[in-house]
This record gives C-alpha cells, sequence and structure tokens, in this order.
C-alpha cells in the first residue's frame, strides 16, 4: 500500500468537482486500500480522493476509537436527512484549523463499498458529520467555507502564514 500526499488549503486543485466511479474494479481497489492507509497514517478519521488529488466520487471514513470499523463509500447519495447539529470540525486538508459547523443531525446515504455492491446506511453523530464533510469535499467545497467572511478572513492569514514558515528551509 501506498501513502499519498495530501493537498493542502488553498491549493485550487480541492476545489474540482469529482466524477463517479463508474466501474469498481482492480484500480479503484487499490486507491481505497492506499486512501486508508494515508487517512490512519495522517491520522484522520476521514479522507475524501479529492484530498489525494483523484477526482472520483470515492470517500473512505473511519471514526471508531480503535480504527477497526473502515467505512468505504463510493458515487454516495444522501437520500434522506434531518435535524441540525454543531460539530467542531478539523480536516486534513486545513491543519490545525478547527471550527464549529453546522450539519444535518442524522443522513441516510447510499453508496457502493469496495468491492462495488450497493449499500444503505443511517448515520449520525460523528458518523453523520463526516460523511456530509468528506462528501462536500466531492464538491469541492472545504468546511471553512461555512464560516462568516470576518472568521474566515483571519484563519486564512493564520493559514497562509503557517505555510510560508512551512516552505522555509530550516535553519540549523
Ligand atoms: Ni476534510
Amino acid at each position: 500500500m501506498t501513502i499519498l500526499d495530501i493537498l493542502h488549503y488553498p491549493d485550487k486543485r480541492l476545489r474540482t468537482v469529482a466524477k463517479p466511479v463508474e466501474k469498481v474494479d482492480d484500480t479503484i481497489k487499490k486507491l481505497v486500500d492506499d486512501m486508508f492507509e494515508t487517512m490512519y497514517t495522517a491520522p484522520g478519521i476521514g479522507l475524501a480522493a479529492t484530498q489525494i488529488n483523484v477526482h472520483l466520487q470515492v470517500i473512505v471514513i473511519d471514526v471508531s476509537e480503535d480504527k477497526t470499523q473502515p467505512l468505504c463509500l463510493i458515487n454516495p447519495e444522501i437520500i434522506a436527512e434531518e435535524g441540525i447539529e454543531s460539530c467542531d470540525e478539523g480536516c486534513l486538508s486545513v491543519p490545525d484549523i478547527y471550527e464549529t459547523v453546522e450539519r444535518s443531525e442524522k443522513v441516510t446515504v447510499k453508496a457502493l463499498d469496495q468491492n462495488g455492491d450497493e449499500y444503505t446506511l443511517q448515520a449520525n453523530e460523528l458518523l453523520a458529520v463526516c460523511i456530509q464533510h468528506e462528501m462536500d469535499h466531492l464538491q469541492g467545497k472545504l468546511f471553512v467555507d461555512y464560516l462568516s467572511p470576518l472568521k474566515f478572513q483571519r484563519i486564512k492569514k493564520r493559514l497562509l502564514k503557517a505555510q510560508r514558515e512551512a516552505s522555509q528551509p530550516a535553519v540549523l
């Protein structure tokens, strides 16, 4: 398995809208394996293919404490949602930023698994938040897009500063 590079905000490639997967073949299965490896290594609880510069509708998630509940969603579609909840969110593509976002409290999602079989899942709490966050990535949307312009400007400054510092050579 391969650990893939994760794109970071403000990389414009994160704004790409992902296409549906036409066939869950060996290439897609390998992609899913690599995405799990990348997500667990990061570590994170969810990763969308957009974040590793593959613009197909593929998501991996594991919200369990002990990393034993891998969930793969290919071509996900929300078929029902209810309620509203606020949750602090972070993102592997927007490091060190945690902000409260409002999402649907419960979602029912239809997707294909890693073998190409269709399933339906009812999710609430963290899993519901995570599914909505990752599905946004497939639409080129980031959680910071939900913040007020003022808050967003403040965060943007911090992010750009962190990025400049990271790209500077180490002073020895
Ligand atoms: Ni994210």
